[in-house]
């Protein structure tokens, strides 16, 4: 496969609520706000944060991605109030298997709103729509049930439990992995 950002580089998607775009360094207080919250943190594999300095750490982390085109995470704005709510973006892609993994977080103000189902539909669609690729995986903690509904909404099918796959913040957890696939997508589209 042609590498998957070949063509289009983390363009700015748009939803109906949320624009996603590329982070700059004046997200930071948006991304501290949200990312300091030790409800956000405990399921994903970053630590709440301790301070605004540590929110500009990953974000110049995230501008070498983007001056690297390697896999990244877009800003999730809030159309609305221009404010940086979220991120959402590819851990990883493989372009001889045409595949990749997303990952997601929100801060806990604006949860169960739809908004991350809106967010994650619009990366699926770039994902098989722009990008070519075949298959596009994500994993949530098994104790964190909310994520799991949000891959469903959006179409992925459970494929199994990784018992004890990941160690984090002092547990070994078990994982729930998810996947959808283009001929999947395609089918629910007709
Ligand atoms: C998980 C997360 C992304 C969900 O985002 P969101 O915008 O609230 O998701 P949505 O509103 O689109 O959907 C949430 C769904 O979970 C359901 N849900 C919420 N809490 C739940 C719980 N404790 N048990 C079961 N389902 C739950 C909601 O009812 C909703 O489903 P529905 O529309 O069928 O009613 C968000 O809570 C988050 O960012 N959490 C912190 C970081 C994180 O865990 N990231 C994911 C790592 S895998």
């Amino acid at each position: 496969m042609q590498n998957a950002f070949d063509t289009a580089y983390m363009p700015e998607l748009r939803t109906p609520r949320l624009r996603l775009r590329k982070l700059a360094m004046r997200d930071a207080a948006d991304i501290y706000r949200y990312g300091r919250d030790p409800e956000v943190a405990r399921h994903v594999l970053w630590d709440a944060y301790r301070s605004v300095g540590e929110a500009r750490s990953y974000l110049r982390y995230m501008l070498r991605k983007y001056r690297a085109r390697e896999p990244a995470s877009w800003g999730i704005e809030y159309a609305q109030t221009g404010e940086i709510i979220g991120t959402i973006g590819f851990m990883w892609i493989q372009s001889d298997n045409a595949s990749a993994e997303v990952g997601y977080s929100l801060g806990r103000d604006y949860w169960n709103r739809g908004l991350m189902t809106e967010a994650l539909r619009a990366v699926i669609d770039f994902g098989f729509g722009r990008m070519n690729l075949n298959r596009i995986e994500a994993q949530h903690e098994t104790d964190n049930p909310a994520s799991g509904a949000v891959m469903r909404k959006c179409g992925m099918c459970r494929e199994g439990t990784l018992r004890q796959r990941l160690y984090n913040k002092g547990r070994y957890v078990d994982v729930d992995l998810y996947a959808i696939l283009r001929s999947d997508y395609r089918a629910a589209r007709k």
